[in-house]
This record gives structure tokens, sequence and C-alpha cells, in this order.
């Protein structure tokens, strides 16, 4: 229902952005165009009729931190949640047949588990120096599939790969061509359609969650609309991990997530809701618009709802919301002034 979740994610985007934080937006239905345009912001597009393209094999070099776990283990995790997305739900079999073809690619690529090999030798000014490589450096899809041969195990992988590398989905098998270097990026990933979105989601997102840990001293936000389509029925385990990573840990970055969605029970439908719960117990607000008898009882399961305020949310129109905030429940009115309305409609 247009209630209007959208339209107060933007009012927040044009708030942030006049206290200079930086700001990422993953737009799956292409309404955030305006909102760029007018807050000079860079639209970054992928797509068939695309020319800008994203590899999901970059490693890049702020993805893993000193304390953490290497380069490529760190991101193994992430591709394991990307193919999950492609091949379904995979047995523990599968996960380790598949890990091993991915490890394979990248020492292939001169790249292993020791962190030095994610550096090479450039000559700058006739000096040589060492810089961490680039996203050519990297394997692509296409290498996945190229070693994925034709054992049974492997052969259900290699076909559902078949699109990604020779089909509609081959703008995927690039190396990366765009560079972020604007305090407003938003993802535009209408055009990989209903079936396809999630998995721009899931490259962006991923994208934005390097360059949130590039710098903790610098304010971001993330802003993921419509979030279902990433972590509702269809989703796993591996995905849904990864975002509620997110949320768990964006803070100790100087930055905040909001995740937008108008279905909560697609939220809760993953493993008994617990990842459903991470995201919310992680969320410091939480806003509901106007929900239908079904979502109430949901929410009330998750959360300290009184009758009064069952009432209340059933009646909220457009505009009106139920903020959460600690342990305050407040009744508040979106509303924008019309410079502010010029902006984001
Ligand atoms: N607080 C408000 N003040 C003025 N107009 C609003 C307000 N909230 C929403 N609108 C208008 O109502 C319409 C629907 O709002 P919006 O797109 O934000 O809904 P939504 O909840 O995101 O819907 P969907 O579930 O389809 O994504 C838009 O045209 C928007 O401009
Ligand atoms: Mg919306």
């Amino acid at each position: 229902m247009e209630l209007g979740k959208s339209f107060y994610t933007k009012l927040l985007i044009s708030r942030n952005s006049l206290l200079g934080i930086e700001q990422y937006i993953i737009d799956p239905e292409r309404e955030y165009i305006n909102i760029c345009n007018n807050l000079q912001g860079t639209l970054l597009k992928i797509g068939p009729t695309s020319d800008t393209y994203i590899n999901i094999f970059d490693i890049r070099k702020e993805s893993t931190e000193e304390t953490e776990k290497g380069y490529l283990a760190t991101k193994i995790g992430k591709l394991i949640g990307f193919f999950n997305l492609i091949f379904g739900e995979m047995n523990e079999e599968e996960k380790a047949i598949l890990e091993e073809k991915i490890i394979e690619c990248y020492r292939n690529k001169g790249i292993t588990f020791e962190d030095e090999t994610l550096y090479k030798i450039k000559i700058i000014n006739e000096n040589p120096v060492s810089v961490f490589k680039e996203s050519k450096d990297m394997p692509i899809l296409e290498d996945l599939y190229n070693i994925l041969g034709n054992s049974e195990k492997t052969k259900t992988f290699k076909v559902k790969l078949i699109p990604f590398v020779k089909g509609s989905l081959k703008f995927l098998n690039n190396y990366t061509n765009i560079e972020i270097n604007n305090k407003l990026i938003i993802a535009d990933i209408y055009e990989l359609g209903e079936e396809n979105i999630k998995y721009g989601m899931y490259i962006f997102t991923e994208l934005f969650w390097d360059k949130i840990k590039n710098d903790r001293k610098i304010k971001k936000a993330i802003y993921l609309d419509e979030i279902w389509r990433l972590i509702g029925v269809t989703s796993n385990k591996h995905v849904a991990k990864f975002i509620y990573q997110i949320f768990k840990t964006i803070r100790k970055y100087g930055g905040s997530a909001v995740a937008i969605t108008q279905d909560i029970s697609d939220l809760f439908s993953l493993e008994n809701g617990t990842y459903g719960k991470s995201l919310l117990n992680n969320s410091s607000i939480k806003t509901f618009f106007s929900l239908e008898e079904e979502n109430i009882k949901i929410l009330s399961e998750y959360s300290n709802l009184s009758e009064k305020e069952k009432i209340e949310i059933k009646t909220l129109k457009r505009g009106e919301c139920l903020m959460f905030v600690g342990d305050e429940h407040i009744l508040t009115k979106i509303e924008a002034d019309d410079y502010e309305k010029d902006i984001i409609t």
C-alpha cells in the first residue's frame, strides 16, 4: 500500500544531505531519480541497456579491516550469498564444491588466501609501487563458468550461469568500470526486472558496504527500499545474514541503515523470524505506516504493542506513522514543506 514509506525516505535523504551525510540508495522502482538530480547525486545504473558494470568478484581494499579474517575468506562468504540467489539453497556438499571452484578462479588470477597476493607492482612515475589489484585483475563470472566443467555435480551450476555469461544477464559478466566519488549515490536497478532485481540489490549492497567501511570518521547512511525482494520468501540464510550484519555493525563505521518494506510478514518468513527479529532489534528507530490485521498480528509477536496502538496502526492515513524510538512509541505525521516537496517529487 502506498502510504508514504518512500516519501518519508526521500525526505530523510534530503535532510541528511543538508547535514553533509554520505548517502547510498538502492532503488528498485526507479523513483529516486528526481531527488538524485535535484541534490546533484550520482546515478549508477546496471542493466541490459547500461554500459556501466560491476564485477561481483571484485575484492576491494576497504572490504577487510586488519582485525578481520583475510580478503579472500571474507569475499567467499559474500559470493556464496550471491550464488545462493542464483542456484537456490545449496546443501553442504554443493557449497563445498562451489567454494572450491571459487578458490580456483582466484588462484588462476594469482590470488590466494595470502593477503599479499591482492597487491601488485605498478610503475608510477618510473618507480615501482605496490598497489591493490583492480577489477580487471579479478575473475569474472565467465571464469567460474569455464571451470565448472561438465561433471554431474557442477552441471546444474553451469546451466544456471548461462544467462549470466551468454544470455539476458551478461552485463553482469564484466569488469567494473565505475568509480564512486560523490556524497549521494543512487543505484538504479529497475531494468533488471522483477525476477532479477535481487541480484542488483545484492551487488550494490556489497559495493556500498565496502565504501561505508572505508572511513569510520565520515558519517554515512544506506537505504534499502523494497528490501523484501532481497530477504523475503525467495531468499536464504546467507543473504539475510549479510544484511543483518550490516544493520548490526554499521554504527561502528559511523553509519546508519534504513530498510524499507511493505510487507513485514516477508521479513519474518525465514528461519522462524530470526533475521527479521535481528533487523528490528538492531534498528534504533522503527517507523510503521498503516498495517493490515495480518501484519499487526505478526508485529505484535515481535514487539510490545498495546491494544490501543493496534487500532491506531490500522487507522493511520497516508503520511502518518507510529514511530518506535527506544521504549517510546510516538504517533507522527510526516510533513514536508513546499521546497522539500519540490526536491523529492
Ligand atoms: N507525508 C506525505 N506528504 C505528502 N505526500 C505524500 C506523503 N507521503 C506520501 N505522499 C505521496 O503519496 C504517494 C505514495 O507515497 P510513497 O511512494 O511514499 O508510498 P510507499 O509507501 O513507498 O508505497 P509503495 O509500497 O508502493 O512503495 C506519493 O505520490 C507521495 O508523493
Ligand atoms: Mg515505496
